[in-house]
């Protein structure tokens, strides 16, 4: 240990016995019992320098786990103290406690304000981090003991509680939210960096490193699964921001391994983060770098006719996404027979000209396919009232359906209008085909409205299809906010929404048993949620019957989760029939230049013969 000219020596260090200790000032619960008091005489060793503020460690870091050792320094009004320390100082500093945070919904990081009466102890000692996996280790499955009380991450209702106000004691070894929380402040390393996500606008990436996690793809992402309660959403991973050197961190994508990190864990923008000390590399990339094409062909018979359903993300007829999509049909859907389209938008796209029609766009996505394949795709789709279907303001996004004209026929067609609201007749038949299910109920206001629609097949039975786009998870809050369990925007809407599916649905079923309905899009919602339980009572999710492994049911990448947003359900009939369905990871594995849409494409073999 080298002394400084300011050192006060050890003697000087070890008579301020009466000072606070860096996890005193933290304390057992999320908040500081100092918040808003000057505290005095606070040493440490400085571990990291940030761009406003540096990071110091108690230096005898023996407090309970609960309490971190570490914590932040905020020196914006006070560079001169930045200026006069360097990584390995051993300091003394006078200050307040702060709890900030820059946006209500978010949690508080504590923070030593306004540092002053700089007295450095020593200097050039060792700074060692501590070291994920090997010294400590995150919690897998729940993120707080509020959401567990209330039934999961995901439980409905939600925001029972605020974690700020509960402001409970952290217990570290249970709960996500609470060991981030014990490491605040802290140097840590991260062994073996796997990266969960694509870079964000900020360059921000999830990562998890070598311990142990739950919901692993065999891509290398993080899937929510079922979890206890309710659904695993994993807590084990952690943000990477902005490295503290101003260096840029390389673009990630699902699955690629990364160097070694080191770096400070802190809250910023409504997470855990590790502030890492310089831009993280990537040491190989996951391979292959697209997925292979879909394994299922359709066998061109009723009893194997393909159904692809693809959120196509804001197609109008001049996307540059347009040929590139076709691309995706022809080449990793293996032009499926029939398809459930999402995100179709007006000819003029957000352009809010009062054009609703989406012929063109169609029509174009169409001959694309066409020229790649010969395949002549006919569509089926009924325009919206302008503006009242939410999504890109002027786009008037609506689903569509795809079908080849060789094995599909519409069934007496009788299209709907808009505001048409199609019933279900003896038969069953429905009273417009296509037509709109139930478009003046309240619960589709401001979102998409369901396309119901009779097919006759080629050799087989008449087919009914129900293709969805429920309202947007909009308005949710951070899964590690503050609010508990964590506001899931519109899940009351997507309740109401899958009552009326549910309900038109079963009206078919009443008719006849036996009949086959496929209700396929994107649902914006998760498996373990009710609005999707909703359909218990009348269909079979395709993941479920055909068992894929839950960590493979992912169709999009948020946060730190591969989720699935986007279901095929069906009802009883077809699944006595060996259904096959797969999921073609085509936009998840990619970099963000080469996605075409936000979700994955999906793609079933159905047997619907009489
Ligand atoms: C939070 O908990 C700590 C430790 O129990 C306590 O000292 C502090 O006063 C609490 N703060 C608030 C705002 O509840
Ligand atoms: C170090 O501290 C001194 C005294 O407060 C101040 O004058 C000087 O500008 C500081 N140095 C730097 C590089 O900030
Ligand atoms: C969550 O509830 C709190 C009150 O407990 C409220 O202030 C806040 O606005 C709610 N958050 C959202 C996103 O609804
Ligand atoms: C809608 O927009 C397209 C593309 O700009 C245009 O060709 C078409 O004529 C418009 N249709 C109507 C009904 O305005
Ligand atoms: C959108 O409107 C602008 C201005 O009227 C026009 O120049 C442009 O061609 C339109 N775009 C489309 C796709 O119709
Ligand atoms: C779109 O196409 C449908 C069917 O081909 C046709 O009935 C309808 O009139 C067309 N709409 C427009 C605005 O051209």
């Amino acid at each position: 240990m080298k002394f400084s000219l300011f050192s006060l020596g050890l003697s000087g260090l070890f008579s301020l016995g009466a000072s606070l200790t860096i996890s005193q000032i933290n304390g057992p619960a999320h908040r500081s019992p100092y918040e808003n008091k000057d505290v005095k005489d606070v040493t440490g060793l400085v571990t990291a320098i940030g761009p406003s503020g540096f990071f110091l460690r108690d230096t005898t870091p023996d407090g309970p786990t609960q309490s971190s050792n570490s914590v932040y320094v905020f020196t914006s009004s006070s560079t001169t103290i930045r200026g006069n320390i360097t990584v390995g100082d051993a300091i003394t500093i006078d200050g307040r406690i702060l709890e900030y945070r820059s946006d209500r919904a978010y949690l508080f990081l504590t923070e030593i304000s306004a540092p002053k009466n700089l007295r450095k102890v020593s200097s050039g000692n060792r700074v060692e981090p501590v070291v994920l996996g090997k010294e400590r280790s995150p919690p897998t499955c729940r993120y707080s003991a509020i959401d567990e009380k209330a039934g999961g991450v995901f439980a409905v209702p939600n925001n029972q509680s605020l974690y700020s106000v509960v402001n409970a004691t952290v217990e570290q070894d249970k709960y996500g939210l609470d060991f981030w929380e014990s490491l605040s402040g802290e140097l840590v390393k991260i062994p073996g960096p796997v990266a969960l996500s694509k870079p964000s606008n900020f360059g921000d990436v999830w990562v998890h490193g070598e311990w142990r996690v739950t919901g692993k793809n065999s891509r290398g992402g993080l899937t929510i699964v079922p979890g206890s309660p309710g659904a695993d959403a994993n807590p084990e991973a952690i943000r990477i921001g902005s490295p503290l050197d101003s260096t840029k961190n390389e673009a990630t994508k699902l699955g690629d391994k990364l160097e070694e990190i080191t770096g400070v864990v802190t809250y910023a923008f409504g997470f855990y983060t590790v502030l890492p000390l310089t831009a993280l590399k990537v040491k190989s990339s996951a391979e292959p770098a697209v997925p292979p094409p879909a394994s299922l062909k359709s066998s061109s018979r009723c009893s194997g006719l393909t159904f692809g359903c693809y959120n196509i993300e804001n197609l109008a007829l001049s996307s540059a996404h347009l040929p590139k999509v076709a691309d995706h049909i022809v080449n990793f859907m293996g032009i499926p027979d029939f398809m459930f389209l999402q995100e179709v938008q007006d000819d003029d796209g957000p352009n809010n000209s009062g054009n609703v029609s989406s012929n063109q766009t169609l029509a174009a996505l169409s001959a694309a396919v066409k020229e790649r394949s010969g395949v002549s795709y006919e569509f089926a789709v009924i325009d919206p009232v302008d503006g009242k279907d939410g999504g890109q303001p002027g786009g008037n996004i609506r689903v569509a359906y795809f079908y080849n004209p060789e094995f599909f026929t519409l069934r007496n067609p009788n299209p709907g209008s808009s505001t048409d609201a199609t019933e279900v007749l003896p038969g069953p038949e429905l009273s417009f085909n296509p037509g709109r299910i139930d478009p003046a109920n309240a619960a589709w206001t401001n979102s998409r409205k369901p396309l119901a629609a009779v097919f006759d097949t080629k050799g087989g039975d008449k087919v009914f299809v129900i293709n969805v786009h429920f309202a947007s998870k909009g308005g949710s809050s951070s899964i590690q906010g503050d609010a508990r369990p964590p506001v899931n925007g519109g899940v009351e809407d997507r309740q109401a929404q899958a009552e009326s599916v549910t309900s038109f649905v079963s009206k078919i079923l009443a008719q006849d048993r036996g009949a086959k309905v496929i209700i396929a899009g994107d649902f914006n919602e998760f498996t373990y949620i009710s609005p999707m339980r909703a359909f218990d009572k009348i269909a079979y999710d395709l993941d479920i019957v055909t068992e894929i492994p839950v960590e493979e049911r992912y169709t999009y990448l948020f946060d730190m989760n591969s989720q699935q947003l986007d279901h095929m359900l069906v009802s009883y009939e077809i699944t006595q029939r060996d259904p096959e369905y797969e999921h073609v990871h085509v936009n998840t594995w990619t970099t963000r230049e080469g996605e075409v849409s936000d979700h994955d494409p999906s793609v079933a073999k159905l047997n619907v013969c009489k």
